[in-house]
């Protein structure tokens, strides 16, 4: 038997007129008695190749079966085509239905769905034409991220996704336990005894892997880990998922300075590496988002998607310090006109993500790092800086999006860990491990987090990261 050719390879070749097997699901339909021109799709590319079926000896009812969302398989002769639209095409020879998609059932047709919709079918929305392409892209920058560190002697460590640690301190856990939640057994004081539970301590889904990562670090130099990532914020906003992917470079020998260069490098090679190898599905995309913005007056339309990506591989990233950032949100417009929804008002407070979006979309116009965090709003790993009210730590703010890349240059001082730890009440005796790799042969070094979906909405133009990850988890969904 034939062996099939993925309809991406058909679509470049010029080696025609040969036989060939294609096989696919259909996109639509079309044609009279005569003829049937059928648009069949695999997934290898964005584009469709054409099949046309000759009916005048086969009869009208040899393809009813050919509808959107049916699989088939085309046995034929691959030819320069006449029409336009495609310079090859399939003359089918046979068409062999493989699997029927009753249509009247068939929930994807061929017209535009709101992703709402979508959403709920997320089992059959990879076969649109967005979500295609958006997997696509998906899979080339991860691909891209572990070819960015290889390429530079990184070490692809695995952390764990079970873990006794609350990295972040945030208190946003999912538990891990195997009791029967019905009837826990409890200690002497009426809590439950978790000493009985299946690890004999209290567990929960990691919210970071940079703990870990960072005794990796300390031996291997430079790691990075790439895996799940689990929070149970109770935030329904389009930013935010409770199982994400994040990336986690840790360095040893590094501080704040080569973070940022880090970060900063590494962001402008994936998306580079994005614009030279998903060239038709980010046209595509850039395509979908000036549709979609259309009806948008021209100042609220964001930059058109190849231009901004464009633009993000070519100029430096702003940086500037937290204490500077506030000097600039404190003096704009629409915090004076307090348009904002929190106003800016106070040096040490945290800034929202319409802050940063100003910053980054009305004031510089571009991808913004911003450094030098008031301690009271940071993680306690992070390095204290000199001047007693700030730490080391980074944060990068990408337009349309806000805040991609959190990241820090790590404590390293035992002393001045422990005592940080004490005064946000983290548990020393959880952390021993941690405070081990300051005694022993400790070292600066520094790392950061990319969330993986922020950075595939940045890319791919797409609004929400629930339309970036197939089977996104949110407060109250987890169907599929
Ligand atoms: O800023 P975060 O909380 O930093 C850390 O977890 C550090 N331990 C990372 C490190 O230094 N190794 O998270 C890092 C990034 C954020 O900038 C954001 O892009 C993403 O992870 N992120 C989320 N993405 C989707 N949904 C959520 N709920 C997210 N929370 C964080
Ligand atoms: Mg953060």
């Amino acid at each position: 038997m034939m062996k099939r050719t993925r309809i991406n390879e058909l679509l470049i070749s010029d080696d025609l007129d040969r036989e060939v097997v294609v096989k696919g699901w259909v996109k639509t339909r079309r044609g009279n008695k005569h003829v049937g021109f059928i648009a069949l799709n695999d997934g290898s590319t964005i584009k469709n190749i054409q099949i046309v079926v000759d009916l005048e000896e086969k009869g009208e009812e040899y393809i009813k079966d050919v509808t959107t969302g049916a699989a088939i398989q085309v046995n034929g002769t691959l030819t320069a085509s006449e029409g336009k639209g495609q310079t090859v095409e399939v003359k089918a020879s046979e068409v062999i239905v493989l699997g029927k998609s009753h249509p009247d059932e068939y929930p994807i047709q061929p017209k535009k769905h709101t992703l709402e919709f979508l959403r709920e079918n997320a089992h059959l929305r990879f076969r649109t034409n967005t979500f295609s392409a958006v997997n696509r892209v998906r899979h080339n920058l991860a691909f891209a991220i572990h070819k960015y560190f290889h390429e530079r002697g990184y070490y692809y460590i695995n952390t764990p996704i079970i873990t006794g640690s609350d990295a972040e301190g945030a208190g946003e856990c999912f538990k891990v336990t195997n009791f029967d939640l019905n009837g826990a057994p409890t200690d002497d004081k009426g809590g439950i005894d978790y000493a009985q539970d299946f690890f004999g301590k209290e567990t929960n889904l990691t919210v970071s892997g940079q703990l870990e990562a960072e005794a990796g670090a300390m031996a291997l130099g430079q790691v990075y880990t790439f895996g799940p990532t689990f929070r149970a914020e109770n935030s329904n906003t389009s930013r935010h998922l409770a199982e994400f992917w994040m990336i986690e470079p840790e360095v040893a020998f590094a501080d704040i300075n080569d973070d940022m260069d880090l970060a900063e490098d590494f962001i402008q090679y994936v998306i580079r590496f994005a614009l030279e190898n998903c060239k038709d599905d980010l046209e595509f995309l850039d395509n979908r988002l000036a549709d979609e913005e259309k009806q948008l007056p021209q100042d609220k339309r964001s930059m058109p998607l190849l231009e901004k990506l464009n633009f993000v591989v070519e100029n430096d990233f702003e940086r500037i310090t937290y204490t500077e950032a506030i000097d600039i949100l404190r003096n704009c417009k629409p915090n004076k006109k307090k348009k904002f929804q929190y106003l800016v008002e106070e040096w040490g407070m945290d800034l929202q993500s319409e802050h940063e979006r100003y910053l980054v979309e009305k004031h510089f116009k571009k991808p913004v790092i911003l450094y030098n965090y008031p301690k009271d709003i940071k993680a306690f790993y992070m390095k204290q800086n000199d001047d007693g009210k700030t730490v080391a730590a980074m944060d990068v703010l990408a337009p349309g999006i806000g805040e991609i890349v959190g990241g820090s240059e790590r404590e390293a001082d035992l002393v001045k860990l422990q005592t940080r730890m004490k005064e946000m009440d983290v548990p020393e005796e959880e952390l021993w491990w941690y405070l081990d790799l300051r005694k022993f042969g400790t070292a600066p070094h520094a790392g950061f987090g990319l969330g993986f979906e922020r950075l595939v909405v940045f890319v791919t133009g797409m609004g929400n990261v629930r339309d970036v990850i197939p089977f996104p988890r949110t407060p109250k969904n987890a169907e599929f």
